[in-house]
């Protein structure tokens, strides 16, 4: 499968390097075109010069940047994203990291506005970047939570979520996202506020049927 992703930073190096480690042709692109091309020589991704060149082509396109360059980044690939798959895994949060942005929707039913040809999953948002190429905490494999509202999108993200280790746990419909935005700012307020070493993670203990494959 070929994979672009926006966004050469934590995220965006963490699912290059595990995509990259599974057979997946990834593509990587950044702001800054030299950070893009290091980070893809140090994973074994490709390098694009700007976001619309990485998304050319791609089946999946993540946007591994800031939830204020979504949009900035929506107008860049719009015509190169039609069909495609775009996953999410923003979490749009204060810059003092207080809380979670004031917002009627999500950051990913915000892209289905801004990119109606697509078709968009939140995923990999609430883990923490340093576990996307090993999500295992204390011997417990880490759950890797997603929505959206196209089920062949959403069976294509859980398998990649799966291959890369974590348990695919379905919370449903697009509209779901803003819960998974909540949860990912627990995370990161509980290790900010105490000065944890950000190895928390999230699993969903007990019976939860079908949601989980
Ligand atoms: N860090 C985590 O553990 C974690 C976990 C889950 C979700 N998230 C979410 O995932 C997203 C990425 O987080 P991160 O930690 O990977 O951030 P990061 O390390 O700061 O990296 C951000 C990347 O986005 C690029 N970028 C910034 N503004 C851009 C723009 N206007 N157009 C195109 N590219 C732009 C940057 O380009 P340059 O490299 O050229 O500066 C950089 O490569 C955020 O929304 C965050 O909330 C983070």
């Amino acid at each position: 499968m070929r994979i672009a992703i926006i966004g050469a930073g934590t995220v965006g190096s963490g699912l290059a390097r595990a995509a990259v480690s599974l057979g997946h042709d990834v593509v990587l692109s950044a702001r800054h075109a030299d950070h893009a091309r290091k980070v893809a020589e140090d994973v074994g991704a490709r390098a694009a010069e700007s976001a619309a060149e990485a998304a050319d082509g791609a089946d999946m396109v993540v946007l591994a940047v800031p939830s204020t360059a979504v949009a900035g980044v929506s107008d860049q690939i719009r015509r190169e994203v039609e069909g495609a798959i775009v996953i999410d895994p923003t979490n749009p949060l204060e810059p003092d990291v207080s809380g979670v942005l004031e917002a009627t929707l999500s950051v990913a039913e915000e892209i289905a506005i801004l990119l109606p040809r697509t078709r968009i999953v939140k995923a990999f948002n609430t883990v923490f970047g340093g576990f996307l190429t090993h999500p295992v905490v204390d011997g417990v494999q880490l759950d890797g939570f997603y929505a959206g509202d196209d089920p062949a999108a959403k069976a294509a993200v859980a398998e990649l979520v799966a291959a890369m280790g974590l348990r695919p746990v379905d919370v449903g419909a697009l509209r779901a996202a803003r819960s998974l935005e909540h949860m990912a700012f627990l995370n990161i307020s509980l290790n900010v506020r105490n000065g944890l070493s950000w190895s928390s993670g999230w699993k969903l203990l007990g019976d939860v049927g079908r949601a989980a494959t």
